[in-house]
């Protein structure tokens, strides 16, 4: 695909098929915090065992930051890392396939999120390897894309369902000069996203997803990284 004027087009879900040639996931990846932030604190005489860590990468694109956390975390953790990759563009998912180095650790499945029929695929793999939650839900640069496409209620939502199924809540939020980027990029393109308008949650959007998880859903941020080079911290809550 012919990139022009350093510009990764536009589109309505951020599911660019360029992504990781303007967003560095080695870079990334190394802003991501040591074993113990992603571990549970143990009670006296438990052990975490040989079991192993599982976690749903949201909105993996075509899989490149999901393989790169993938070799982070097995290195640090020291056990069998597994991961579900999903992604709504089939596309994608079917590139993440494709150059998967790790199959029998990574999978990937084509799955909208917000759609309980498609998220079906998601809970067929937490029966199959037995699992009440997964031990992380990452969500690393997804939130502006729902947001955008199911207004205020429909990224609470997200944000609701995806924690009511996680240990340990990842999120990397957009703030809110990324929203405008993507307005004038899809505006430019001929197209618009129609709620963009409406949207309450606006110039301090990440804040206010920050105290949604905390207020709302009663979690706590023992986390956050350095920002990104595009000013997204990477934000960890129990
Ligand atoms: C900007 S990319 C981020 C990719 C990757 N998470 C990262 O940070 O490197 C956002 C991804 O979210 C996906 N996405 C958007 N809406 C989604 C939805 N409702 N369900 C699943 N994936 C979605 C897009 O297709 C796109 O690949």
């Amino acid at each position: 695909m012919e990139i022009r004027n350093n510009d990764p087009g536009a589109v309505q879900y951020g599911n660019f098929f360029n992504y990781y040639q303007f967003s560095d996931a080695t870079e990334r990846v190394k802003l991501l915090p040591d074993a113990d932030i992603w571990l549970p604190a143990l009670i006296d005489g438990e052990s975490q065992g040989d079991k192993p860590y599982f976690i749903l990468d949201v909105g993996c694109n075509c899989g490149v930051l999901t393989q790169l956390m993938h070799k982070y975390l097995k290195e640090r953790l020291r056990r069998t890392v597994k991961v579900l990759g999903v992604d709504i563009d089939p596309r994608l998912i079917q590139r993440a396939t494709a150059e998967n180095e790790s199959p029998e650790d990574v999978s990937y499945a084509c799955v909208d999120v917000l759609d309980d029929a498609a998220f079906e695929s998601v809970k067929t793999y937490m029966k199959e390897n037995d699992l009440q939650k997964f031990d992380a839900i990452c969500c690393y640069s997804i939130t502006m894309w729902i947001h955008l496409n199911h207004h205020d209620q429909g990224l609470r939502f997200f944000l609701q369902k995806l924690s009511n199924l996680a240990e340990l809540l990842v999120v990397e939020p957009q703030p809110w000069k990324c929203y405008q980027k993507a307005e004038r990029r899809l505006k430019k393109a001929g197209e618009i996203f129609p709620l963009f308008l409406e949207l309450k949650w606006r110039s301090d959007v990440d804040l206010q997803i920050q105290n949604y998880l905390e207020e709302s859903l009663d979690r706590r941020k023992l986390f956050e990284s350095a920002p990104t080079k595009w000013q997204r911290k990477i934000c960890f809550y129990r």
